[in-house]
């Protein structure tokens, strides 16, 4: 494995993603783990993140230095060079000005970690601070135009260090740089796949639980989809479902998903139908804090409701992703951790006691898709786009009533078959429909009509930290607003969101 210590750098999540596809598994950790712990998990490299802080500020992040002294490879990247530099007594200087985006980067030695790079290649940038002088035997090994160490190592300890960043795709060369460290410096072997990982996670899963059981919250999304099936690949009827109908779900979930579950994995699965409760408690709401408010509430005494029927359960199972764990703890707080505690809808019982089981808490959500086809899966399951908690209820700005989502459910059956003809499913982060508390006038036949506006809002995005609203072909929108007006009774105009997150959000509420 590959320790990465967590400097607080935006591009973190992305290092862990660049060695875990070289099939290499690795951790992300704070800089305050213990030196103890470091040694316990005997990594066969360590990498140094960047960082927003600079090494000469009170105050900035420090790593026991002791992991130079542990005979293992180390890079640095940026602060994390810059670290090592100072750690083991170079100097770090501030530069004149700050050095951001691409540049020309010229590589000296096309050895040890640039072996088989091109000699003329560009690289990412973004530091205020560079390299002064370095340390005892280190050498420069690349520069660009503005930073004469670009690149330093010292051969013997192994020791490397970059100043740009080699894990985004704006230095093209980073993936191979990457794979340099891993295999020809640390010799690390390609053993991470989901195949071990599932062998291993089901074995984990027996020993935490024992002959105990498990109680989980399926949504029909990827996430609790997957754990699910592991679960049950390890424990079988040990583990409870339970699905929450909250009545604001879209056309046929509700079914599918018990389909899917019971029929073909034989999962056992309560089906709680309490979409009543929800909407009455809905009824004349139409702020939208106060919806998610309501509906998050509601979900957890429903589910508490259905988990004391079963008997004796001493475990909660989530399928918690490893960015939320990262996030949850990251030393600089972040804003995407406030950004999403509204997104955990449910939230914990915690009134239950029961201890966590997150099966899936090292994965990416790629790997959550590898996984889920490595056990079996199909694709339409482990590909749907991610669909929120309060579900259509933010979907239906102003009051939610059943007139009102019966017009939206069929109108995003018609967006989401269309999306789906035309291939663009899985290349769309999401795809929906928002209902507007807006009429305007039309005509139909000879007919005056003063109907409903229907929103369409297509993104892509990686993570959902950011998003761009996506480029769909002018026809295929043409066709899409066609059918829903011709098709949906109570929409007579249709408009496309070409808003990007941010400033906007990707749901409207
Ligand atoms: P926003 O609208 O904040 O959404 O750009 C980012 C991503 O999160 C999803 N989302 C939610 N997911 N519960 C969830 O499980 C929620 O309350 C929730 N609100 C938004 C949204 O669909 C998008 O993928």
């Amino acid at each position: 494995m590959i320790l990465i210590i967590d400097f607080g750098s935006q591009y973190n999540q992305l290092i862990a993603r660049r060695v875990r596809e070289h099939h290499v598994y690795c951790q992300i950790e704070p800089p305050d783990i213990g030196f103890d712990r470091i040694e316990a998990l005997r990594p066969e490299g360590i990498i140094l993140s960047g960082g927003p802080a600079s090494i000469y500020e009170k105050g900035s992040p420090r790593v026991d230095r002791r992991i130079f002294d542990l005979n293992i490879p180390v890079l640095g990247i940026c602060y994390g060079l810059q670290f090592m530099m100072d750690a083991l007594g170079g100097e770090v200087i501030r530069s004149e000005r700050r050095e951001y985006g691409f540049a020309e980067l010229r590589i000296r030695t096309p050895e040890g970690i640039f072996s088989g790079v091109r000699r003329d290649t560009r690289c990412w940038m973004s530091h205020g601070d560079m390299i002064g002088r370095l340390p005892k035997g280190f050498r420069v090994t690349a520069s660009t135009p503005s930073t004469n160490v670009a690149a330093a190592e010292h051969p013997v300890r192994r020791f490397y260090g970059l100043q740009f960043h080699p894990e985004v795709v704006h230095t093209p060369e980073g993936k191979r740089m990457l794979g340099n460290f891993l295999f020809r410096i640390c010799g690390c072997r390609k053993t991470w796949t989901m195949k071990s990982f599932a062998r291993d996670a089901v074995q984990e899963i027996r020993e935490k639980v024992g002959d105990g059981k498990v109680i989980l919250g399926l949504s029909g999304g990827v996430d609790s989809s997957v754990a699910a099936v592991l679960l049950h690949q390890a424990i079988g009827r040990q583990l409870h479902c339970v699905f929450v109908d909250n009545g604001v779900l879209r056309e046929g979930e509700a079914r599918k998903v018990r389909d899917v579950f019971r029929k073909h994995f034989h999962i056992n699965l309560r089906y709680a139908r309490a979409g009543k409760l929800f909407l009455d408690r809905l009824k004349g709401v139409g702020e939208p804090e106060r919806k998610r408010k309501i509906i998050g509430r509601t979900f957890i005494e429903v589910f508490e409701k259905e988990a004391r029927r079963i008997q004796g359960v001493r475990f909660l199972a989530q399928g918690t992703l490893y960015p939320d764990i990262i996030e949850s703890r990251s030393a600089f707080g972040g804003p995407s951790a406030v950004i999403k505690s509204h997104h955990n809808v449910g939230g914990l019982p915690k009134k239950m006691h029961l201890s966590l089981v997150e099966p899936l808490r090292h994965l990416f959500k790629d790997e959550v898709r590898l996984l889920g086809r490595e056990l079996g899966m199909s694709d339409e399951l482990v590909w749907r786009q991610p669909f929120p908690g309060p579900g259509l209820a933010i979907r239906i700005i102003g009051e939610v009533t059943a007139k009102r989502l019966g017009i939206l459910r069929k109108a995003d059956v018609i967006l989401m078959d269309e999306i789906r003809a035309a291939n663009l499913y899985r290349r769309l982060w999401q795809s929906f429909a928002v209902l507007l508390p807006v009429k305007s006038v039309g005509i139909m036949g000879d007919q005056r009509t003063y109907e409903n506006i229907l929103a369409i809002r297509a993104v892509t995005s990686d993570d959902a930290m950011t998003a761009d609203w996506a480029r769909i072909p002018h026809d295929l929108l043409g066709r899409i607003a066609n059918r829903i007006i011709n098709e949906v009774r109570g929409v007579n105009r249709v408009v496309y969101d070409i808003s990007s997150k941010p400033p906007s959000t990707i749901e409207w509420e």
